[in-house]
Parts: structure tokens; C-alpha cells; sequence
């Protein structure tokens, strides 16, 4: 079984989740819910998940909302058929010679053979929701488990800016069945949108910001999921293959980074706001360093309330060229005024 947390990815906070929960748990008395607006992997989410609070959940990319929707969202499914399902699409047989998927990525992510595969994976479970055969919520199992597959095969290190260039390795892919406790998912929400429009929309009692810190796009490093799960073929440019994202891109990435941080604080309807943001101001290289200086976050959320830090040192996943010393992981902690 698959667990939402067994997946690569960049500035996920899988190891940072008891530092996350001492600091809610000594500084808060109780919480009926929990919001984590860019909630990538969805694993601080997921943590925070329990039958007896809400969880409101979001992220900017498509792939995510999908994985989200899998592991947290409420709507019923059948676990007997989507067994069936998962039996016949890891036994599927290739009959066509090419498909969009092995035409694009095979002999570059993956082998040809194993791209071919995965494309036809996902003609099937296009087919299968389109004649209602399957829910949206099946529909997002299988491609979410499809997602979790390919991380463990795919030819890169962690992410699709590139792929390694050298000899493809021969391997298996597997879809297995996702982890996850549907009674927890009661009264959860979920949400594929700009957080700073979402902002306007809800209320919670925990708000969890983990915005992207660098100029590093997230849908430059995961395109090719992101194309998978919306599974429009697009037209597809340059060696990597990616299509054209100018809708996806985030303004956490870009210099405008302060201003649309200071808005969605401003429009926040929350007891408590966390924010995960790490020291590498001026500290990496220029795409690594840090696009909201420690002055501005300060000066941000003191206009909520006061701001204790708390600090841990942590092993950033990145893809290994950088060495960096001292990067420390912190949280910003706001008890609102109300
Ligand atoms: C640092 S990652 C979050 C990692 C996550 N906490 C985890 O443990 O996996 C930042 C996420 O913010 C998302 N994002 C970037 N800009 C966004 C925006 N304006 N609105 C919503 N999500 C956004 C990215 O797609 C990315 O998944």
C-alpha cells in the first residue's frame, strides 16, 4: 500500500512533522481546523487529519489536487473494483505501437517501453471515467497511484527539469493501492486554486503556509506529472518536454513574492498562522536564494500579531550540486488578534 507521503518532492515537510506538531501542540489548546493552503504533497495536511476536525487543503498544481482528493477527500468509492482495476492496468496489453506519452517522454524519463505503458495506463483510466465507469474520487486513486509508480522508476533525480543522461536502467512498474482512512476524511475540503483568491473564501482555526521560498517553479519541476494528470496532450518544447505553464507559474517565485505574501496575510481569517520559510536569504546560489527577506516576513505578520520563531536544523532535499551550511528550517508562529 502507498502511502501519501512516498513521494519525491521538493521542500516537502515529511521530516520536519513532530517539529510541526510540538510547536501546535505546546502553543495551542485545541483546533477544529486545519488549513494548508499550499499543501504540495499534502503530508502536514494528511498528519493533522482526523475524523473529529476539518482539514482544508490546497495547492496551485492539478497533479496535487488530484493526489489530495485520493488520500483526503470524502467522496465514496469502491475499493473492490478499484483492486480489479489496478490488477488489470499493471497486466494492461500494449497493443499500439507509439501513444503521446511514449512518443514525448519514453527513451528520456523512462524506456520506451515502460512510456508506452504508462501512456496507455492513462488512455484506460481516461476511458474508464469518461464512460462512468469510475467517480471522479476513483478516477483520482488510480492516477495518483499511477503518479506514485513512476516516481520510483522515473530516469531523474526527484524531479522533471531534466532527465539523466545515460543508458536507461530495465524496470517494473507497479501500481499499488493507496493508504488512506476514509473516516478521518468526514469533513475535509479541497481546493486547486491561487492561494491568496482562496484566502477571501475560508476561515480556520490553524492556517499552515509553506509557500515555495526560491525562484525554482514547481511547475517546471513537475510538468510532466502535471501533464499526466490533466491529460490534455498538449504541444511539448524543448529537451525536457514541457508545455507551456505561463497559468501555472507561481508569484512566490517571482520578485513580486513580498507583495502577494503580504496580501494573503492581510485577507487571512485564522486564530493562528504558521509559516514554514527557511534562512537562504542571499545564502545559495541565485536561484536558491530566498525571495521574502527575514525583515519583510517580520514586518508582514507583526501586523497580525506577535511572532515567535521556532528553529531546526534540516537537511533540505535538493538535488545534491549545493552544499549549503547552516540552513535551518523555522516557523513563523502568530497567535492572531482578534
Ligand atoms: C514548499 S511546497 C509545499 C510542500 C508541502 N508542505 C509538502 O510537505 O509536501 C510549496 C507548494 O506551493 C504550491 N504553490 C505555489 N504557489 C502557489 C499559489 N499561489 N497558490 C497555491 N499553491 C501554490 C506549489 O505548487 C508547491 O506544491
Amino acid at each position: 500500500m502507498v502511502k501519501i507521503n512516498q513521494r519525491r518532492y521538493l521542500g516537502n515537510k515529511q521530516r520536519l512533522l513532530d517539529f510541526i506538531y510540538k510547536i501546535i501542540n505546546s502553543n495551542i489548546k485545541e483546533f477544529n481546523s486545519f488549513c494548508d493552503i499550499f499543501a504540495g504533497t499534502g503530508a502536514v495536511a494528511n498528519y493533522f487529519n482526523h475524523s473529529d476536525n476539518k482539514i482544508i487543503i490546497n495547492d496551485l498544481l492539478y497533479h496535487n489536487y488530484i493526489s489530495h482528493y485520493a488520500f483526503l477527500s470524502n467522496d465514496s468509492f469502491d475499493i473492490i473494483k478499484i483492486d480489479i482495476i489496478l490488477n488489470d492496468l499493471n497486466n494492461i496489453n500494449i497493443i499500439e505501437e507509439s501513444n503521446y506519452f511514449a512518443e514525448h517522454f519514453g527513451d528520456r524519463y523512462f524506456s520506451r517501453q515502460i512510456a508506452l505503458k504508462i501512456g496507455a495506463i492513462r488512455e484506460k483510466i481516461e476511458s474508464l471515467f469518461i464512460n462512468q465507469y469510475i467517480n471522479f474520487k476513483e478516477k483520482s486513486i488510480l492516477i495518483t497511484s499511477l503518479i506514485y509508480a513512476i516516481d520510483k522508476i522515473a530516469n531523474t533525480v526527484g524531479h522533471y527539469d531534466a532527465y539523466i543522461k545515460k543508458e536507461i536502467k530495465a524496470e517494473k512498474l507497479f501500481l499499488d493501492m493507496l493508504s488512506f482512512s476514509q473516516k478521518n476524511n468526514i469533513n475535509n475540503e479541497i481546493f486547486n486554486m491561487n492561494a491568496n483568491d482562496l484566502i477571501k473564501n475560508i476561515d480556520c482555526d490553524i492556517l499552515y503556509l509553506d509557500p515555495p521560498y526560491n525562484s525554482r517553479q514547481y511547475s517546471d519541476a513537475y510538468h510532466l506529472l502535471e501533464n499526466l494528470a490533466l491529460w490534455q496532450k498538449p504541444k511539448l518544447f524543448g529537451d525536457a518536454k514541457k508545455f507551456d505553464r505561463a497559468n501555472i507559474k507561481s508569484n512566490y517565485n517571482k520578485t513580486s513574492a513580498t507583495k502577494v505574501f503580504e496580501d494573503l496575510i492581510k485577507n487571512a481569517k485564522a486564530r493562528y498562522i504558521l509559516l514554514s520559510y527557511n534562512n537562504m536569504a542571499n545564502q545559495g546560489n541565485d536561484r536558491s536564494n530566498a525571495r521574502i527577506s527575514d525583515e519583510n516576513i517580520f514586518r508582514i505578520l507583526n501586523s497580525r500579531g506577535k511572532v515567535n520563531i521556532f528553529e531546526t536544523d534540516f537537511k533540505e532535499f535538493n538535488t545534491g550540486k549545493i552544499k549549503r551550511e547552516n540552513n535551518k528550517e523555522r516557523i513563523f508562529f502568530v497567535e492572531v488578534e482578534q
